[in-house]
């Protein structure tokens, strides 16, 4: 595990769902810096279509948070919400649900299409390659800034709702929603399965 905090092995090690944050603004800077970390990301044939909504007025926080809210308590409600290794999870997602609104600030990956997908989850599967790069980018230079932040992905179980309060045009699609903030606890390492249990050296 390495253990100076500038190396890059560190900070993955170290970036994790950050859910609790305190509702203190994040200076434009930062969040220009972290958008712009999204943007050196690949994308297929280069074609740099990723676009990013940085949500921080408050009556647009309300309408996602309605959004958020209904789908966390469906995943919440799921038969396996109270095994162990989930509690410490829904606690911090029940969190992320009650105080959504008083976070600073929601990033909001898009991806631009260039004509109507058939069907836009199939879409969002396959085209999802240009748009996670980004948002690890964000995470990583978020964790490294000292700043809080969590993939999630519940807030657009309704995706037309979700397009419709960002104004989102036909052929834009959101991926995700990334609450950012300064951390109310400490990061911690990440918790994964050792790398040897992990790995498969020229066949399964
Ligand atoms: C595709 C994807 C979707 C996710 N959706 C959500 C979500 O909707 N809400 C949430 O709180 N966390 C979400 N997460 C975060 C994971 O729950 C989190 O990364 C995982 O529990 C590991 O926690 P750690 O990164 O702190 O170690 C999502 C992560 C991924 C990769």
């Amino acid at each position: 595990m390495p253990t100076n905090e500038n190396d890059l092995s560190y900070v993955i090690h170290h970036t994790r769902a950050m859910r609790r944050l305190k509702p203190d603004p994040v200076p434009e800077k930062l969040l220009h810096e972290l958008i712009d970390a999204a943007n050196q990301g690949p994308t297929g044939s280069n074609k740099q279509n990723t676009s990013w909504i940085v949500v921080r007025d408050v009556e647009q926080k309300k309408k996602l948070a309605e959004l958020n809210k209904i789908a966390v308590d469906g995943y919440i409600d799921a038969p396996d919400s109270s095994a162990p290794e989930r509690a410490g999870i829904v606690k911090a997602v029940k969190w992320q649900r009650d105080h959504f609104v008083d976070i600073p600030a929601i990033l909001i990956p898009c991806l631009t299409f260039e004509m109507l997908p058939a069907d836009t989850w199939q879409a969002g599967a396959g085209s999802g390659g240009s748009v996670w790069p980004a948002v690890q980018n964000v995470l990583l230079t978020a964790r490294s800034l000292g700043l809080g932040a969590a993939l999630t992905t519940l807030g657009l179980s309704n995706r037309p709702a979700a397009k419709e309060i960002l104004g989102l045009p036909e052929l834009v699609e959101p991926y995700a929603i990334i609450p950012v903030g300064y951390p109310m606890g400490k990061f911690g390492p990440v918790s994964r399965r050792p790398v040897e249990d992990v790995v498969h050296f020229d066949r399964w």
